[in-house]
């Protein structure tokens, strides 16, 4: 099946399993934005002729979002969060950063993920039961990895204190055109920090949305761009499959927080648009959310016109 199809099955099905949100997007459906500024360090003059990682300050546009599709699940009910930021560079280019707070995603593939749906219905509070497990283990070994992770994975305690991973390898380029392959990574400031079971139980939906407003109207909230450098044998079109933790970590620069805005509700955080100095890598995951994100764009932005 075309790539353009199977993106527009699989949104279909995500409607289908999370019901059909309208005006919202079809995944990581409810966020908050803010303008933000990215200070970069000058270390990634080393490593990328993207101007914005090498030098100087540049504008970004940063969504934090609870990754389900239905945007009345409380916050504790979607543990993984998101964290899209648009750099937005004085020429108009625009390059996307999207992380997740898991390391790993669950399907190799567009066609696994779209199948893996189908399983997802049967999903209670978002989590698998046993008897559904065992089969997404048996049919999928590639994602059992993620699906455990997963399972476990408890929620961050604030927007603010999640670890954010690209997931997918992107190569960075140098001056000599070399390709380095780099996974990214945003560090919270304020350290990293995850509520127990019985706090994320009291969580009530918006709590979060609440608590990042407070806490930048109260001081600096950052964020710092790491860029982990793969070795030859990493995986670089795998979204299952983790790099060793021991890879060289660089930090590029910082991002701070400025004011809530609006602006985010209404942006398109495509992974695949990047800044020169910045490529996609084959993984067939991150080229299938290029038309699944179009088509939830099209289908949100065209509900609010009707509405308006
Ligand atoms: C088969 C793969 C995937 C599909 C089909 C998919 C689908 C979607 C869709 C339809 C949206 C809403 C887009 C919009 O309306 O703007 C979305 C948002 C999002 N996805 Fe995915 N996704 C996939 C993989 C991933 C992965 C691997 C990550 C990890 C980084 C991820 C993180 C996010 C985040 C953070 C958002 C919210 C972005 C924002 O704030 O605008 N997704 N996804």
């Amino acid at each position: 099946m075309a790539k353009e199809k199977l993106a527009e099955t699989a949104v279909n099905k995500i409607e289908k399993v999370f019901g059909e949100h309208k005006t919202y997007r079809r995944a990581h459906s409810r966020g908050t934005g803010y303008k933000a500024v990215f200070t970069a360090n000058g270390e990634g003059k080393n490593w990328t002729v993207a101007r914005h990682l090498r030098e100087g300050t540049t504008k970004a546009v940063v969504r934090f979002s609870h990754s389900s599709p239905d945007p009345f699940w409380t916050d504790n009910l979607s543990p993984v969060k998101g964290m899209a930021v648009q750099f937005q560079l004085p020429d108009g280019q625009v390059m996307n950063s999207v992380g997740v707070t898991s390391p790993i995603f669950f399907s190799r593939t567009p066609e696994v993920f779209t199948e893996m749906l189908d399983i997802a219905k049967s999903f209670k509070k978002g989590k698998p039961r046993l008897r559904d497990l065992i089969k997404l283990f048996i049919k999928y070994p590639e994602s059992r990895a993620a699906i455990r992770i997963i399972r476990k994975m408890q929620s961050p305690a604030s927007f603010a204190t999640g670890l954010y991973h690209s997931i997918h390898a992107f190569y960075l380029v140098n001056g000599t055109g070399q390709r380095i392959p780099v996974k990214f990574q945003w560090h919270p400031e304020a350290g990293v920090e995850s509520l127990n079971p019985v706090e994320a139980a009291s969580v009530k939906k918006g709590d979060f949305e609440k608590e990042l407003e407070e806490r930048v109207i109260r001081g600096e909230t950052a964020f710092r761009l790491i860029a982990v450098i793969g070795d030859t044998d990493d995986p670089v079109d795998d979204p299952t499959k983790d790099w060793a933790e021991d890879r060289k970590k660089v930090e590029l620069g910082r991002i701070v927080l400025t004011e809530k805005t609006d602006e985010a509700e209404g942006l398109l955080y495509d992974p695949t648009i990047l800044a020169e100095g910045v490529e996609c890598t084959d993984d067939p995951i991150l080229h299938f959310r290029n038309p699944a994100y179009a088509i939830s764009y099209m289908r949100r932005e065209g509900e609010k016109q009707k509405e308006s």
